[in-house]
């Protein structure tokens, strides 16, 4: 049996608190480079427990977490978009860590403040366009510099993007052009461009993957995962729509009802620390961190210098407003092919 910080095994099994205490179960909702990093760091500083990780994107894990209330098999799910973070908070999934929050920026404060404690931002990054340089060229096509481009028949075939039921990445784009353009305008806008989507795939940062690999010319997603791709060598150009954007705060949250609360509570302690937030890069992940001592990488989008909405954080990441705008988006919008 390992130990548990002070406590042994056995008077932890005494006391009722069953053997997987020395199990952390995370769900991360960030890159598998990042996640496995993270739990190789956590592991290295904590060797007497084991992190059972899996990745699963932002709405799929908000649906297993509401799948699982009242007997979770989760303790802390880290990364992933806040909204639906929020989201969990609201319907009381998620409890408060109790976490010294005052070395963080404010955008990751603002997460704590409105869901009293129940999650918290560890990174953030801005919502953009990237195209295959050569794919475009090839086919004499123009390249987008505005969201109302990508619903020009010339890009009839060309776009991917994710499915907003599952992931964070495109329920920020919807979001995103709510806010820009009110409802109704948004649900026409993204019904145009689907036209032109060849598919939605469930991660959100697939559709940048498959931009970069010449699948397909045009993706949405979050521009520090097409810096990611850019800078393994991949001809993909980069833009930050003229009409401006939008952006995710990250966040991690524990589990209401968590195994291993102690776990949980050292994970998110660790999560925002500086000098793990700074390990970001050695995996290619160039979102800027919370913590206002970490590094942020020169290759990191420089958000000051993009045209970013004042995201509305506590609207959007409310349950009304996400089952709302989803069943608008399911009927005016729609996937023809879901992906199981
Ligand atoms: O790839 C990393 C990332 O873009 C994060 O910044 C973001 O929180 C997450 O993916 C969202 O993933 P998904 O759209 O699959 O929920």
């Amino acid at each position: 049996m390992k130990k548990i910080g002070m406590i042994s095994a056995a008077t932890l099994m005494a006391s009722g608190v069953a053997a997987w205490a020395d199990e952390l179960s995370v769900v991360c909702s960030a890159e598998q480079d990042w996640c496995d990093l993270m739990v190789g760091a956590f592991e290295a500083e904590n060797p007497d427990t084991d992190v059972l990780m899996v990745r699963k994107s932002t709405g799929e894990t908000l649906a297993q977490i509401r799948a699982e209330a009242g007997n979770p098999k989760i303790d802390v799910w880290w990364g992933g978009t806040g909204d639906p973070h929020l989201i969990a908070a609201e319907e009381g999934l998620t409890q408060p860590s109790g976490v010294d929050t005052s070395k963080l920026l404010g955008w990751a404060q603002n997460m704590a403040e409105i869901s009293e404690g129940r999650t918290v931002g560890i990174y953030a990054g801005a919502l953009g366009i990237a195209y295959n340089t050569e794919i475009l060229a090839d086919k004499g096509i123009a390249p987008p510099e505005c969201w109302a481009d990508l619903a020009d028949p010339r890009f009839e075939g060309e776009i991917q993007v994710a499915n907003p039921n599952s992931s964070g990445t495109a329920y920020t784009e919807l979001a995103t052009f709510v806010q820009l353009f009110g409802e109704d305008e948004a649900m026409e806008r993204l019904a145009a461009i689907g036209a032109n989507v060849n598919s939605y795939t469930k991660s959100g940062s697939a559709p940048t993957k498959a931009a970069a690999r010449g699948e397909t010319g045009v993706s949405i997603g979050f521009m520090h995962d097409m810096v990611n791709q850019a800078a393994i060598g991949f001809p993909l150009a980069i833009v930050a729509p003229c009409e401006g954007t939008g952006y995710e705060v990250g966040a991690v949250s524990i589990i209401e009802g968590a195994r291993n609360l102690e776990g949980a509570q050292a994970w998110v302690e660790f999560a925002l620390r500086a000098d793990i937030q700074s390990r970001a890069p050695e995996v290619g992940s160039f979102q800027v961190p919370s913590n206002s001592n970490a590094s942020v990488a020169p290759q990191s989008p420089d958000l000051a210098s993009i045209k970013l909405i004042d995201y509305d954080f506590a609207t959007y990441g409310s349950s009304e407003t996400r089952e709302r705008l989803l069943a608008r988006w399911d009927v005016e919008v729609g996937d023809p092919n879901p992906q199981q």
